[in-house]
């Protein structure tokens, strides 16, 4: 027998065995109790990974970012508005108006006009007496609604009705109103269909 036998049997004695590790059991069920409780966790705050809930944007400079500045997205955007504060009351944010209240801006004659000069003289003047929109007959009365607007405002608001709800006239600008406003003078009469309908469209 050689050296080298001799060693490897002293050896043989002490080699490694393979044993299981013992994982105590509370351990086991901590883990899975937080794992189950992680689960509701998810299931309650995290809108399943949901388009609305997760948005594209990191930061509130980048929402801002991809906000209408300028053109007719914002006109339309600050038209709406203002009409659904002013307007939208009576003649209904869905502009079909209300029965009682106030007509139909949708498919309205008044509204869908080639020019705007007729059209801003109803917000900026106001208008009372019979008159008809879209085959119905009105005769109630509105005050100048538009008249403590500004020039802009008024203007998306007018480009906004012509623009909503199937509408398809054009828009009206700022400089359009200032206009109109000015060649009207001080305090205008209120309007009436027969003013209305004898003044350039
Ligand atoms: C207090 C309710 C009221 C508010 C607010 C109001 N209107 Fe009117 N509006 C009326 C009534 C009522 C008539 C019909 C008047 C008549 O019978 O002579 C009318 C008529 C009109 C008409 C012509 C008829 C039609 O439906 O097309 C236009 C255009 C119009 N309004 C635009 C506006 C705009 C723009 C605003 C906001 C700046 C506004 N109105 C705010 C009550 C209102």
């Amino acid at each position: 027998m050689s050296d080298e036998t001799k060693t490897c049997s002293t050896d043989s004695g002490t080699e490694p065995t393979a044993a299981r590790l013992h994982l105590p059991m509370w351990i086991l069920v901590a883990l899975l109790t937080l794992l189950y409780l992680g689960g509701i966790y998810f299931d309650h705050h995290s809108g399943w990974f949901d388009k609305q809930v997760y948005s594209p944007y990191s930061n509130a400079a980048m929402l801002e970012s991809y906000q209408p500045k300028s053109g007719a997205a914002a006109a339309l955007a600050a038209g709406r508005k203002s009409y659904e504060a002013v307007c939208g009351t009576c003649h209904g944010n869905d502009g079909l108006g209300k029965p009682g209240q106030a007509p139909q801006l949708a498919g309205s004659e008044w509204v869908n006009t080639k020019g705007h000069n007729r059209l801003a003289h109803i917000p900026l003047a106001g208008v009372s007496g019979p008159m008809q929109v879209a085959g119905k007959d009105w005769n109630m009365s509105m005050a100048a609604m538009g008249a403590a607007l500004s020039d802009a405002d008024l203007a998306n608001v007018l480009t906004y009705i012509r623009g909503s709800w199937g509408n398809k006239a054009g828009e009206v600008t700022a400089d359009d109103i200032k206009g109109i406003r000015s060649g009207m003078g001080g305090r205008p009469q209120m309007m009436t269909h027969d003013m209305l309908m004898a003044m350039p469209e």
